[in-house]
């Protein structure tokens, strides 16, 4: 569900039409739909309305000021991994009683931050972690709110660099030794254990690997629960997984039903940590057709957004789908579709059937809103994309376009 349709042949998100902001604003272009995003939200939300529940949004998918706020002012609390993630979750107006701090690298700077600025909890990922936030706490005379997350050793089925919940990751703790160190932590006087955490991938298309490490996580609730640890938060992570491809994913309420049932004989609020199944589908990326190009059997179209602007193609071989913004019943071709960055990776599309276009012609790339913005780069010194949020007839940009001033900021001569 998005709101990025064809209307007389024209694209548009929302009422919209994307050819308007792409000769007001320029490609390449972000484009969110702020419909889309309060609807996934709401989905979301009322999928968990049956037991307590918090759904922290993940703001690495998309950090933009305004879709951090909006997505704020709906309810939503915040799912952290850096103290810059943080300073942008509280500037954007995300409480701090709804924040949650997960990564396996936080140092002491950003614990200071985070427990200055009253988090719900820290997600602890190892020992030494533990001892440090200890230490740290103990300094400024705070305790620090904790939940373990424990590595379930489970399989998402998922892109191997996005799974993170088997036993090599380097993420979370071992279930085994999960025991011992909650253990350690009661021990410790400035930690005080609330929750359990685990985040076992991301784009994960089917309720079993929730279901599976979910019933592992219970056996261990059970045994800190028997040992007298007041648990009040299950975490659960996030990596619902979205249709890129119209291909059948789960909806929220059927996580919600699958996994229900074990959730609430577990006692606790639950938290939910997402970040694709919301801002996913609700952004594309415009970028606008360059030059057609046939080097020996191969046909390329080089267009003006690139691994810069969106690398899930190149790191991942991500599908993205590709869609003119004006619809044309030309014959099809198949093309790779590239962008003018110096690397044989820098690809949106591989081998793709695509109605033949022209200099000039814009396309949309779909399912841009997550990871796509958030992970682009200077590389090749591009500046990077404008972002615009639409909502209705109306649209805002709601970052700019980076100038090539941007591009040095920073950078100081020595001759
Ligand atoms: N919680 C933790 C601790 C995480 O590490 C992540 C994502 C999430 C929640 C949110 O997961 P989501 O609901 O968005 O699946 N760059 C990759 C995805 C990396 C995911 C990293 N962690 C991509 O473009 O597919």
């Amino acid at each position: 569900m998005h709101d990025f349709k064809y209307s007389d042949g024209e694209l548009f998100c929302e009422n919209v039409a994307l050819a308007r902001i792409a000769a007001e604003v320029g490609t390449p272009v972000y484009v969110y739909s702020r419909h889309t995003l309060t609807d996934h939200y709401h989905l979301l939300e009322d999928a968990f309305s049956g037991f307590p529940s918090l759904i922290c949004y993940s703001i690495k998918a998309n950090s933009n000021r305004s879709v951090i706020t909006l997505l704020a002012n709906e309810g939503a609390g915040a799912d952290i991994v850096s103290g810059g993630e943080l300073w942008r979750a509280l500037r954007a107006g995300v409480p701090p009683e709804k924040i949650v701090y997960a990564g396996i690298g936080k140092k002491a700077g950003e614990m200071v931050s985070a427990l200055e600025a009253g988090i719900l909890m820290f997600n602890v990922e190892s020992l030494t972690e533990l001892e440090t936030l200890n230490q740290v706490a103990g300094e400024i005379g705070k305790v620090a709110d904790i939940a373990l997350r424990v590595n379930p050793d489970v399989d998402p089925d998922t892109h191997p660099y996005i799974a993170t919940g088997l036993k090599e990751a380097k993420f979370g703790i071992n279930i085994e030794q999960a025991l011992a160190i909650y253990e350690r932590a009661d021990s410790l006087p400035n930690i005080r254990i609330v929750g359990v955490h685990q985040h076992i991938g991301s784009q994960i298309t089917s309720v079993e690997p929730f279901q599976d490490s979910l019933s592992k996580l219970k056996e261990l609730l059970s045994a800190l629960q028997d040992r007298g640890f007041d648990i009040r938060f299950i975490n659960i992570g996030g990596g619902f997984g979205i249709p890129y491809h119209q291909e059948e994913v789960p909806r929220p309420s059927d996580y919600a039903e699958a996994l229900g049932p074990i959730l609430k004989e577990t006692g606790c609020q639950v938290i939910l940590e997402i970040g694709r199944m919301i801002v996913g589908n609700a952004g594309v990326l415009m970028t606008e057709v360059l030059y057609r190009k046939q080097t020996g059997d191969k046909g390329f179209l080089v267009v003006d957004a690139a691994m810069n602007d969106l690398i899930r193609p190149s790191l991942y071989g991500s599908f993205h789908e590709l869609l003119p913004l004006t619809r044309t019943d030309a014959r099809e071709e198949i093309m790779d579709v590239v962008g003018p960055v110096c690397e044989s990776g820098d690809f949106l599309a591989r081998d793709r059937a695509i109605p033949r276009l022209e200099p000039g012609d814009l396309l949309a790339v779909m399912s841009a809103g997550a990871y796509s913005f958030a992970m682009s780069s200077n590389y090749n010194s591009r500046p990077r994309a404008a972002e615009v949020m639409v909502d209705g007839s109306e649209y805002r940009v709601v970052r700019d376009r980076e100038s090539y001033e941007d591009l040095v900021r920073g950078e100081h001569e020595w001759e």
